[in-house]
C-alpha cells in the first residue's frame, strides 16, 4: 500500500531523485567533527519551533514582557520546557556554529571550490550572534536590560557611526518600548528571514559540492 502511494507519487513529483540527492550522497571517510554543522542544523530547528511556540504566550511591551515569560515558565503545561529548550538552544547554537566553524578553518574546508559555503557561513554566524543580542533584551528583567544597555553602548562607540547605530538600536536616547519593539521583530522576523535564506543557499551549497575529504598530511 505505502510502496503503491510512494510510486504513484514518484511518477508526479519524483520525490525519490529528491530523496536520493539529499540524503544517499556519498560522502568522504569523515570524523564525528564533520557532524558539528548538522548539529548546528538540529538546533536552529529547535530554536524555530520552540520559538514559535512561545511567541504564543510572550508580549512584546514593557508592562507585560516580563509577566508573560513569568506565566510560561511556571503556569503554561510545559512552557518551563519550551522555555528551557530555546533559553538553553540560543547558547548551544552559538557554540556549536563557532566550533563548526573551528572545524572548517582546521581542515581548510574553506578553500576552492567552497568560497561562497564559507561566505554564507559568515553570514550564518552574524545571524547567530543577532539572535542571542535581540533575544535577550526580550524576557525585560534586570539582567536583560543592562545587559542590553551595556551591548547598545559598547556598539555606540564605534567610530564615526557609532552614535547612529546606537539611535536605530534604541529608537531613542535609552532602552524603551521602542527598543523592545525593534529587538522582538528583528528577533522573530529580519533575522529568521535572513537564516533561512542563507541556510538554503548553504545547505544546497554543501550538497552540490559535497563534503571536503580530510586534508593529507602535508597539503
Ligand atoms: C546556522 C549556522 C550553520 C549551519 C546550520 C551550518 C550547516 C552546515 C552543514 C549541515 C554542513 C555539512 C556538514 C558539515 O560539514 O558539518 C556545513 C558545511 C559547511 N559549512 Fe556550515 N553551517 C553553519 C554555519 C557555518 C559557518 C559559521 C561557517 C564558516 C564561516 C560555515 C562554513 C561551512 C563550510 C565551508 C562547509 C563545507 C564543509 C566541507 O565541505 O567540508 N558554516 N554547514
Amino acid at each position: 500500500m505505502s510502496t503503491n502511494i510512494g510510486n504513484w507519487l514518484d511518477e508526479r513529483i519524483g520525490w525519490r531523485n529528491i530523496w536520493q540527492t539529499i540524503f544517499d550522497r556519498k560522502i568522504p571517510k569523515v570524523n564525528w567533527l564533520y557532524t558539528l554543522g548538522s548539529a548546528s542544523l538540529f538546533v536552529a530547528v529547535n530554536q524555530i519551533v520552540t520559538g514559535i511556540l512561545l511567541t504564543i504566550y510572550y508580549v512584546p511591551t514593557p508592562d507585560h514582557a516580563y509577566d508573560s515569560v513569568r506565566y510560561i515558565t511556571t503556569e503554561v503545561p510545559a512552557g518551563w520546557l519550551i522555555r528551557g529548550l530555546h533559553h538553553y538552544g540560543a547558547s548551544a547554537m552559538v557554540i556549536l556554529v563557532a566550533l563548526h566553524m573551528l572545524r572548517v578553518i582546521l581542515m581548510g574546508s574553506y578553500k576552492f571550490p567552497r568560497e561562497v559555503t564559507w561566505m554564507t557561513g559568515i553570514v550564518l554566524l552574524l545571524v547567530t550572534v543577532g539572535f542571542g543580542f535581540t533575544g535577550y533584551l526580550l524576557p525585560w528583567d534586570q539582567k536583560a536590560f543592562w545587559g542590553s544597555t551595556v551591548g547598545t553602548r559598547i556598539a555606540g562607540t564605534a567610530p564615526v557611526v557609532g552614535d547612529f547605530v546606537l539611535n536605530v538600536m534604541q529608537g531613542g536616547d535609552e532602552l524603551s518600548a521602542v527598543t523592545l519593539a525593534r529587538f522582538f521583530g528583528v528577533h522573530i522576523w529580519f533575522l529568521p528571514a535572513i537564516l533561512l535564506l542563507t541556510l538554503l543557499v548553504h545547505i544546497y551549497l554543501v550538497i552540490r559540492l559535497g563534503i571536503s575529504d580530510q586534508p593529507k598530511k602535508g597539503e
